[in-house]
């Protein structure tokens, strides 16, 4: 198991928003959805120690990673593309690339390695390569943004909502890399493009209200009437 939560609570002040979250991810690309102030946002959170857990266990490759502080979570080995990109947009696409290795002192050849990954999967940033992050369209920014996290090696890489404010064709390209990485490493996404990213995982968490409502493989989740009706209506 790469990442397993069991029973997860946590929220802000008093507002509990978390409700007892049981979530596994294995070596496999796993989608969370649901609607809007579902609690994607903040169970992500939770796992890269920016929420503090209330209750409940966060084990990532089987140990406990709840409350850690969020530069020890990354240096674990999980990397974090946020649903706001942080890139530095007077920096170019090679400067945002090395910052994404920062936090892992792991040398340059692992540096370089990753560098050649990340420059394959994306193409384009290598065109782009000393182009500042600023000057790119919002779909060559994502791929800067993914392929920062990437050049941390991570073994779990988590992306919350990659599709958002994207024009339909860089959504598909976006899900048609993911569906490369996850032969590699394990992804968790959340998406409300609930459609485009079935292609691209094994299974999926259905969230609502701060509970897990339906957990399915990804063909089962394309079937499901409550899936179909919620996400998958026109
Ligand atoms: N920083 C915050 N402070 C207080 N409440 C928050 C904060 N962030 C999110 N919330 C609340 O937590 C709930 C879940 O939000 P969020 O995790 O962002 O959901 P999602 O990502 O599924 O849209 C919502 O009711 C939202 O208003
Ligand atoms: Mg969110």
């Amino acid at each position: 198991m790469i990442l397993n939560i069991q029973k997860l609570e946590a929220g802000y002040g008093k507002l509990k928003v978390l409700r007892g979250i049981d979530l596994h991810v294995g070596k496999e690309s796993v989608g969370l959805f649901g609607p809007n102030g579902a609690g994607k946002t903040t169970l992500i959170n939770a796992i890269m120690g920016i929420v503090k857990p209330w209750s409940g266990t966060i084990e990532f490759e089987g140990v406990s990673i709840g409350g850690n502080a969020t530069h020890l979570v990354a240096r674990s080995g999980i990397a974090l593309v946020p649903q706001e990109r942080e890139l530095f947009p007077g920096m170019s696409v090679a400067d945002n690339l090395e910052l994404g290795a920062a936090y892992v002192p792991r040398g340059k050849p692992v540096m370089a390695r990753q560098l050649e990954t990340v420059l394959t999967l994306f193409p384009i940033l290598k065109e782009r390569y000393k182009q500042l992050v600023g000057t790119m369209s919002g779909g060559q920014q994502r791929m800067v943004a993914i392929g920062r996290a990437l050049m941390a090696n991570p073994a779990l890489l988590i992306l919350d909502e990659p599709s958002l404010g994207l024009q339909p064709s860089i959504v598909a390209e976006v899900f048609d890399r993911l569906s490369i990485l996850k032969k590699d490493i394990a992804i968790l996404v959340t998406e409300q493009n609930v459609r485009e990213s079935l292609k691209a995982i094994d299974r999926g968490y259905v969230m609502e209200n701060g509970a897990v409502t339906i957990e399915d493989i990804a063909e089962g989740l394309a079937r499901n009437p409550h899936v179909v009706s919620a996400y998958l209506g026109i």
